[in-house]
This record gives structure tokens, sequence and C-alpha cells, in this order.
């Protein structure tokens, strides 16, 4: 390994910087020239890549977002897309290189590596948790506490006015950050895409909050519901519950901002730089991650896979703990 590329892709995470510096700083400890692909998929197609220095990741493990920017690139899907990405590798001499990105990511390195001899090794970097083979992905963590700090004061002015509030967070497929923030805010009920949402029990679990006396009510939705987002939510609670002072809260894209939390830093750090070490050790079309404290590789194919199962227990601690 003399040359190694690095990229970020899909939907942006906190720690994706972090993890980047981790990838440039253990290049240039082994003697290995780093290299900036900006865009994603897309910097790979259109050849734009720059060879970085130990400075230019200096000064950006505590910052949000990516300086190498991020793309979603419909180019990449396409065989002509990805013989172009493979001319710019073999123009910049590239032998490996390291994606930062989620599912999509992931789907589009091992297709690339069904074509294309080049070392991939991939790193988790997603809000949305929804990869096999890591306990967390790089943003988890923070997205949670963004989503936890904004329902905090969502839950000061329910509580001031005995309303229920919908609240609505990301994950289009996936329902990790609305189950555990849910238990972080001790939200009254939570909907998850993995499992059906019968509204007669979204409706009895309320009226029992009601007759307890609780002065307010939060409802943590994630997008991908199956019953749809808060605002479809709030419709079918406000037929059955006229009387409800109901509001609806979408956290939107707050959710993928910020300064990266201890733990992201730390697990970026630790995720880049087992990513360059993989590939100096002549690993490929794998994705590293963190399971039960220890570095593990497991292939892009059962990563993607949606093999990540929402943890039942936590749903059933959740109901407990609402009553
Ligand atoms: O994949 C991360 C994610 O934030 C999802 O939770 C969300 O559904 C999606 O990206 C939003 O994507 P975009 O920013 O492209 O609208």
């Amino acid at each position: 390994m003399k040359k190694i590329g690095v990229f970020t892709s899909g939907g942006d995470s906190p720690g994706m910087n972090a993890a980047v510096r981790a990838v440039v700083r253990t290049c240039i400890y082994n003697n290995i020239q780093p290299y900036g692909i900006y865009e994603g998929y897309r910097g790979l197609i259109e050849g734009n890549i720059k060879a970085l220095e130990s400075k230019d990741v200096s000064n950006i493990i505590q910052r949000g977002g990516t300086f190498l920017r991020s793309a979603r690139c419909k180019e990449f899907h396409l065989v002509e897309g990805r013989q172009k990405a493979y001319e710019n590798i073999l123009k910049h001499n590239l032998d490996g290189i390291v994606a930062i990105g989620g599912d999509g990511t992931f789907t589009g390195a091992n297709i690339f590596n069904k074509e294309h001899q080049i070392p991939f090794i991939g790193i988790p970097g997603t809000i949305d948790n929804d990869l096999f083979g890591t306990d967390y992905t790089i943003g988890y963590d923070t997205a949670l506490n963004t989503v936890i700090e904004a329902v905090d004061k969502i839950r000061d002015t329910a509580s001031s006015h005995n309303r229920l509030f919908l609240v609505e967070v990301m994950g289009r497929d996936a329902g990790f950050i609305a189950l555990r923030s849910g238990i972080g805010v001790g939200a009254e009920a939570i909907l998850v895409p993995e499992t059906p949402t019968y509204i007669n029990e979204l409706i009895a679990k309320l009226e029992s909050g009601t007759k307890n006396h609780k002065q307010s009510m939060i409802v943590i939705v994630a997008e991908g519901d199956d019953k749809g987002g808060a605002y479809q939510i709030a419709e079918e609670v406000k037929k059955h519950c006229p009387n409800y002072d109901t509001r609806v809260t979408v956290l939107g894209h707050i959710q993928r901002g910020g300064s990266p939390s201890a733990l992201d830093r730390v697990l970026a750090s630790r995720l880049g730089n087992a990513a360059v070490n993989a590939l100096i050790e002549g690993k490929t079309n794998l994705m590293v991650g963190v399971v039960n404290k220890e570095i593990k590789f497991t292939s892009f194919e059962q990563a993607i896979k949606h093999n990540q199962t929402i943890n039942m227990d936590l749903l059933k601690l959740a109901e407990v703990l609402s009553c």
C-alpha cells in the first residue's frame, strides 16, 4: 500500500471528520500517502481527488458534517459510472479505498468490488445505526443526544400546557434512533418501522396516561413507521381523541449536525485506524465495526442486508417504564 483514498458518502453524520482524520494520520504514520476523494462516489467518477497532509485534518475532530463533503450519487448505480470511477482510481495509482457511509455506500462498494479488483474497506458512518456488524455506527450517539436535548425542551412546554406531542425522528427504514431516544426521554409510546403500529393500542396507551393524570405525553415516531410520519399519526389520534391538545414536531436534519459526542469521536478514531490497518493486511470488501468493544470485520453483503434487528427487550422496557 503506497496510496490510499478516503471518501464520505450518503447522509453525513457527526464523527465522519474524526474518521477521516484517523485514516489520514494512520496512513502518514505508515508512510502511505492519503488522498481525499471529494463528494463521495461523485468525486471518484469526476476525479475530484487530492493528496492530503497531516495539517489538512487538524482541528476537525470536533466538527460535525464532513470536510470531504458528501453526495448521493446516481451515476455510480450505472456500469459506466463505476467504470469511470475505476479509471480515476488507476489514474491516481490508489492501492486501496476507505469508504465511510451507510447502507447505500456499501451496496455500491459491494457491486464495485465484484467488477474491479480494488481493495475497499468500509467504515459505518450514519446516524441510523442500521448496519449489521457493529454495535454503533458513527454519528448515532450524537444524533441520540441531539434528539434527547430537543425533546426535553418539548417536554417542558408540553407539561405547561397539558399537551400531547408527536415527535418525528429520522430513520426511514429503521427505528434505532426512535427506540433509544424514546427510552431516554421517557416517551409514552415509541413507533418504529420494524413492528406494526396499531392505532387502537396507541390510543389505549394514551388514555391510560390521561387516567394516570400525566401532564404531558410524548410519542416518538420514526419517519418510516408503517402508519406514516408524525403528521399522519396525529390525524388518526385526533379522530379518536378530539379533546387532546395535540401538536407535532418534526426534528429533521438537526439530527445530522453538531459536534460529535465523546463516544462518536473515539469510535471514529478506532475505526479509521483499523480500516487502514486492514488494507495494509490485504483485507478487502469488508466493513469494520466494533462488536462488544472489539474491532470486528463483516462482509459488505452481510452488513447491508438489514440483518441488524431492533432490540425487542428495549421496546418492552420502554412500554413497562411508560405505564
Ligand atoms: O441515512 C441517514 C438519513 O438521515 C435518514 O435517517 C433519513 O431518512 C435520510 O438520511 C434523509 O436523507 P436526505 O438528507 O438525503 O433527505
